[in-house]
């Protein structure tokens, strides 16, 4: 394969066919309008039989291109893409059987291949059970989370079309990348050949193909859709295992597979159920080491099941409300009250759950904020008076209140970068904020606005809100 899957990047890489080449030679309404799954006007504007053409006629908007042509693209490798099931002929056309897809981050260019796209056109098509989901939404919220360490062995758990291992490529020496699915493996497999990189692939459900390895970092985007057990599963977002418990068990498994201060970061589902908190059910699984997790959204159970009804390709369909009725029954039954969705970020080091909603706007990549917040809360000693902090540069306040009045009603701090957060404060915590010009220690000067104040409690009373304001990035230390 290898040998094959360098001829065939080099066709690719001589076509053009990259994500900016792919760009110019659609412009940017075809381009555009191929993001939401429209091809009418892509496919006028591959007209020319070039080879880039053919490229995006065949893996982009899966038309059927005549052999001679397809030859013509692929001079060195059109046999053995046919050979490999990678396309298929039909007469004297012929059609891709799975997507190769430019992609791109930053300065580098990659090729990933997956199952082709569904609904394309509005095209209804019910997805085969061992289908390879090519790069979602979900897998670059997972990319932008992940911390940019290096480290010397990392997990991807659920690879699927190896996007996460693939990212993780140029600053992890060694990458163990697993799913359940021959076919994830296999596509994979293909994903790495293309792009010149060297996975280490297992088959095996969660950790089990990992036995008693350790990692510096794990990452899963795993099928965490919370569905019912059904004929109709599909792989790459559900396993049959009960409700949430594919995230618990990653979660309750993850320290003994991580080195010390390792880092899990995962996206999950979760159920909220009815007289629990879900906070409390997620500390349950984080234990007794330092996580934090982030409810991004909370759906309700019908919005839940429409969401991944329409994401199969069910909506409109005769079993629609059948399939519909069934899984809301079977979410009341269990008295899941509502579905959170967000991230799971756990360290191998001891600690305590950090739990929260937080459905507001933030920085993307989030991963070095993360990193940055686990720093900032393992690393602050117990007692900060004797620290000198400044304002972070990006942290602005706002104010508001009656026109003329002596004080302001409000005061919010807010932070422009990483979690975007907003904060708060009196007057005196203002007021502190404002003296962090790193001359003063803080004991310094709370001691100052004490005896401003006449108040003998500021220390108890403020030093909990500017632990926070450090842990969120507000103040640096
Ligand atoms: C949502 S896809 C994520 C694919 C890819 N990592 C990404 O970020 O886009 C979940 C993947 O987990 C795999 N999977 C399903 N059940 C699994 C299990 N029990 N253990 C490991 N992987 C599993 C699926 O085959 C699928 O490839």
């Amino acid at each position: 394969m290898d040998a094959i899957a360098e001829r065939l990047r080099a066709e690719l890489a001589a076509a053009g066919y990259t994500v900016d080449g792919v760009a110019e030679r659609l412009g940017a309404q075809a381009n555009n309008a191929l993001a939401r799954n429209e091809t009418t006007l892509a496919y006028r504007e591959t007209a020319s039989g070039d080879p880039i053409d053919t490229m995006i006629r065949l893996f982009l908007l899966q038309r059927s291109v005549p052999e001679a042509t397809v030859s013509k693209a692929f001079p060195q490798t059109s046999e053995k893409l046919l050979a490999l099931g990678i396309i298929t002929a039909e007469g004297d056309e012929v059609r891709a059987a799975v997507d190769i897809r430019p992609y791109a981050e930053d300065e580098r260019q990659w090729w990933v291949v997956a199952d082709l796209t569904p609904g394309l056109d509005g095209r209804r098509e019910p997805m085969r059970p061992d289908y390879v989901l090519g790069i979602a939404p979900a897998s670059l919220s997972l990319v932008k989370l992940t911390v940019p360490i290096k480290a010397e062995k990392a997990l991807d758990i659920g690879t699927g079309c190896g996007i996460q291992a693939l990212h993780l490529t140029d600053r992890v020496n060694h990458i163990v990348a697993t799913d359940v699915n021959k076919r994830a493996l296999q596509l994979t497999q293909w994903t790495a050949a293309l792009n010149g990189i060297e996975l280490d692939l297992r088959e095996g459900s969660l950790y089990e193909p990992v036995n008693t390895e350790r990692f510096d970092l794990i990452v899963s985007n795993p099928p965490y859709v919370i569905a019912p057990p059904s004929d109709g599963r599909l792989t790459y977002r559900e396993t049959g295992f009960a409700g949430d418990a594919v995230v618990e068990q990653l979660v309750r498994r993850a320290p003994t597979h991580l080195t010390e201060g390792g880092w899990c970061q995962l996206l999950a589902n979760w159920t909220c159920i009815r007289g629990q908190d879900w906070r409390e059910r997620i500390a349950d699984w984080t234990g007794d080491r330092a996580a934090w997790t982030v409810q991004r959204e909370q759906l309700d159970p019908a919005e839940y099941v429409e969401l991944w009804l329409r994401d199969a390709g069910l909506h409109g369909r005769p079993e629609y409300t059948s399939r519909y009725d069934a899984w809301l029954r079977w979410l009341e039954d269990q008295q899941v009250e509502a579905i959170g969705m967000g991230w799971i970020n756990l360290r191998n080091l001891p600690g305590t759950l950090d739990a929260e909603e937080w459905p507001y706007e933030i920085e993307q990549p989030i991963g070095p904020h993360v990193l940055d917040r686990f720093e900032r809360r393992e690393g602050l000693p117990d007692d900060l008076t004797g620290l000198h902090l400044t304002v972070a540069e990006d942290v602005v306040q706002e104010t508001a209140g009656q026109p003329g009045a002596e004080d302001p009603a409000t005061i919010v701090l807010r932070r422009q970068r990483g979690m975007r957060r907003a904060e708060h404060a009196d007057t005196v915590l203002a007021g502190f904020v404002g003296a962090c010009d790193g001359d003063l220690s803080v004991g310094q000067i709370l001691d100052a606005l004490g005896s401003l104040l006449e108040r003998d409690d500021v220390h108890a009373d403020y030093l909990p809100k500017i632990r926070n304001l450090v842990v969120e990035g507000f103040l640096d230390y």
